[in-house]
């Protein structure tokens, strides 16, 4: 979708479609269009439409428009708007838009800019719903919008945010497609070479193989890799744009969850394929930080690798050593993620991070608790966590914190290792997490599972259905925020 920013007034923009936002029950407040068009609007009200948050009405322009239609776009009442609400409209009005063959569209900016709010949030969500995954498709389905003009004065303000939405939203696309992608084609090594392509003058990208993991002691994720021919890729991202100790995104990377000889059942085993979700939002996090160039300094670590049940592959009951050191029970090969995560956090370590946050679709407890309405979130750094919290909230991926009680040790307590993979059933989201708490020692360290976001089985106003791209906007708020 091509944006432009245009200074004209409502009657003048050529398009198919002007969109107007509205607020909820007020239908007198558009005398600034002229008295045809507030006409017009107020015609809308008097049927059906009442500019409920979501509600869409289509009507015809009024003469002297140049736009064929006007497509009223409501908010909801007017205290309750936020950015949130802009976003859910620009969604809901680009997939109305698309569904009636749309392609040029323009947006009235006054409604919402005398809700001192920026029009930037309402494109956010017209390119993040434009979203539409068609690798595999002979026929594409096409008919998006095109062109969406932004009638405004072009602002330096205006064009920033804009620019900041249209950065942001490329890079959810671009971790989206990671997670729709197949398994059979997005492989560990498929990731790496996609890793690779992020290369640029800040970013650089090591892609450590079986033999280097090995050497590297890191037992827990080789542990994993045993039962598939696909070789294993441990991705490095190292991005330099600052000073001072790097911040730690790891990712949880199995581009396909068999659970291994602890195997799952068949029925909805092709979702599978989005257990690297975590991993593929770490990389749009790095794609979005080093085109912007952001002042901060970022690691982003993939440990990749399927987990399949091959006849050399891990069995119940075996132990092995982590690189950090701790010896690990597999009590379930099924829980592999904390296994790779624990290499991943053992390997962040070397570079003396100020934080290491992992993020991950670690438990099906997880989507049990929270459904898909928020991010689990467990860690040692209430600060770091008091962050993720407010960031969550301004881009709405919202994060919920679980406890992590000294008593839930007991629940990974092994009878003949250090520890175990996996605690029982109960309590299974706070267990796996301090699994990995354990790795992470004295630094600072934050736990996100998105097992229940990183999947929209429904589509949402800005997220189609499938890979949410979830924990791209979350990780690239708080990175913004980072002071040089
Ligand atoms: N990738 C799964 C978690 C998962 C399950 C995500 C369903 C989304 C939907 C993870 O590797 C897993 O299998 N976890 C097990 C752990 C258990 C064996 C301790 C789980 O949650 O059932
Ligand atoms: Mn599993
Ligand atoms: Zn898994």
């Amino acid at each position: 979708m091509d944006i432009s920013i245009q200074d004209l007034g409502e009657k003048d923009c050529v398009c198919d479609v002007l969109i107007l936002p509205v607020t909820e029950g007020e239908p007198g407040r558009y005398r600034f269009l002229g008295k045809p068009a507030a006409d017009a609007v107020r015609k809308g009200f008097s049927r059906k439409f009442a500019g409920r948050k979501n509600e869409l009405f289509a009507v015809p322009a009024p003469a002297g428009f140049s736009a064929e239609w006007v497509l009223l776009a409501g908010l909801g009442k007017k205290h309750g708007i936020s950015s949130e609400s802009l976003r859910q409209a620009g969604g809901k009005a680009v997939s109305y838009l698309r569904s009636n063959g749309v392609k040029k569209a323009a947006l009235s900016t006054a409604v919402v800019s005398s809700l001192k709010l920026s029009p930037a949030a309402f494109i956010e969500g017209a390119l993040l719903g434009t979203y539409s995954y068609e690798r595999y498709r002979t026929e594409k389905n096409g008919g998006a919008v095109s062109r969406m003009t932004i009638l405004s004065k072009p602002s330096a303000d205006l064009k920033r945010d804009v620019a900041w939405s249209k950065a942001v939203s490329s890079a959810v696309s671009f971790a989206r497609d990671l997670v729709n992608t197949p398994a059979n084609d997005m492989t560990p090594s498929r990731l790496a070479a996609v890793a690779r392509g992020l290369k640029g003058r800040r970013l650089s990208v090591k892609v450590l193989d079986r033999r280097d993991a090995e050497r590297l002691g890191m037992g827990a994720y080789l542990s994993v890799a045993k039962g598939s021919h696909e070789p294993p890729k441990f991705i490095v991202l190292e991005y330099r744009g600052g000073t001072g100790a790097p911040l730690a995104l790891v990712g949880k990377s199995i581009t396909f969850d068999s659970g291994g000889l602890s195997l799952k059942p068949s029925e909805g085993m092709e979702k599978m394929k989005y257990d690297m979700a975590g991993g593929a939002a770490v990389l749009g996090v790095m794609k979005a930080v080093s085109e912007a160039g952001l002042p901060v300094n970022l690691i982003g670590i993939l440990p990749a690798t399927e987990n399949l049940p091959g006849g050399s592959a891990t069995k119940p009951g075996d132990v092995v050593r982590a690189m950090t050191g701790l010896t690990v029970e597999i009590s379930n090969t099924d829980a592999e993620g904390r296994l790779v995560l624990a290499d991943g956090i053992g390997y962040a370590k070397r570079f003396k991070p100020a934080a290491i946050i992992d993020i991950a679709t670690l438990t099906g407890a997880c989507s049990i608790a929270l459904g898909g309405e928020a991010i689990a979130m467990m860690g040692n750094d209430g600060k770091m966590m008091g962050k993720l919290k407010a960031c969550g909230d301004t881009v709405n991926e919202r994060v919920w914190e679980m406890p992590l009680f000294e008593e839930y040790r007991e629940y990974i307590k092994s009878d003949i290792a250090d520890i175990k993979n996996a605690g029982g059933r109960t309590g299974s989201l706070v267990s796996s997490a301090y699994f990995l708490k354990e790795f992470a020692g004295e630094t600072p360290w934050v736990h996100l599972d998105i097992a229940g976001t990183a999947w929209a089985e429904k589509e949402k106003p800005y997220i189609p259905k499938g890979a949410s791209g979830v924990g791209v906007r979350l990780l690239v708020e708080l990175v913004r925020g980072i002071k040089k």
